[in-house]
């Protein structure tokens, strides 16, 4: 049903868990969230990455739009990564309820004005906007212990780019990683979240993890107690899609509703994870 990603975020914050935003492709992976978050009571994020956006164009938001607003519990559809400015204006047009910007490849005070640029736009048509301050890795980047702790959010900066640009949500760097967790495990910095928490909530922001695949229960409850109210999960489900398609098949109508059964199961473990079951 209609709701807002700002409301999802605010009823997190005062229900003390977190909303997933799950990364869709295509209509069995929409079922697959909006089916998830029915029979879980639960609210959920349909978000899509530009190279979604690339592949299944506004048919995919207007997909995820309409499956939105039937659905019997809230449901919001964000645009996930918009990291450059000359897609994000146009996105801004599509319907989006809200949007991350990420300027975390450009140096910080390049980041605060494409930010700023965004915020402003997004703003003037209600959206919320997530932004993302440090870099994340990826499992491939091996790095030494200076370049982790270099690509970690710095909670001074993290002030000075939620004053000048009026973010209402903070992506940050704790460790975190798209994809896969190196064989050793996540190394999170728990310790900095306390900090960023503490932060965002004089600032009245919440705070988002993106890499959420890969981790396990402890430290999503760790992540939950030091304010993470938003979850990008991405891999783990898409994982679950191809390897649904290994099995033999009968048709392709058997062929989509095993992957929509898959993805499915995924989700739902999360949203009870996250704590967002029973919540909507
Ligand atoms: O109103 C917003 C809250 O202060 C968000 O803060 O999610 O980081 O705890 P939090
Ligand atoms: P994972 O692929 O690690 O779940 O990360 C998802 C993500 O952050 C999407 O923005
Ligand atoms: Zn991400
Ligand atoms: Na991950």
């Amino acid at each position: 049903r209609i709701s807002s990603t700002k409301e999802l975020l605010i009823n997190a914050e005062k229900g003390g868990y977190a909303v997933g935003a799950f990364n869709v492709y295509n209509l069995e992976g929409v079922e697959a969230v909006v089916a998830a978050a029915e029979e879980e009571q639960s609210p959920a994020i349909l978000q899509i990455h530009p190279s979604a956006l690339k592949q299944g164009g506004i048919p995919l938001v207007a997909c995820c739009i309409a499956a939105a607003e039937q659905a019997s519990v809230p449901i919001t559809v964000h645009f996930d990564h918009g990291s450059s400015k000359q897609e994000l204006v146009q996105v801004l047009e599509l319907g989006f309820d809200s949007v991350m910007v990420d300027g975390s490849h450009l140096p910080f005070k390049e980041n605060i004005s494409y930010t700023q640029y965004i915020s402003f736009l997004a703003h003037s048509k209600d959206m919320l906007v997530e932004a993302e301050l440090g870099r994340l890795s990826g499992t491939e980047d091996d790095l030494t212990v200076e370049d982790y702790e270099a690509r970690l959010t710095d909670v001074n900066q993290a002030q000075e780019f939620i004053d000048k640009t009026g973010i209402d949500a903070l992506a940050v760097c704790i460790g975190n990683v798209h994809g896969k967790y190196p064989a050793s495990g996540p190394n999170l910095r728990l310790d900095l979240l306390k900090d960023l928490h503490a932060l965002s909530l004089k600032k009245g922001v919440f705070l988002v993890l993106h890499g959420a695949s890969g981790l396990p229960e402890e430290l999503i409850k760790g992540c939950i107690e030091h304010g993470v109210r938003k979850f990008n999960v991405n891999t783990e489900v898409r994982k679950a899609y191809m390897e649904s398609l290994s099995s033999p098949k009968k048709d392709l109508v058997h062929v989509m509703a095993s992957a929509i059964e898959a993805m499915k199961a995924v989700v739902a473990e999360k949203m009870h994870l996250f704590g967002s079951a029973g919540k909507a």
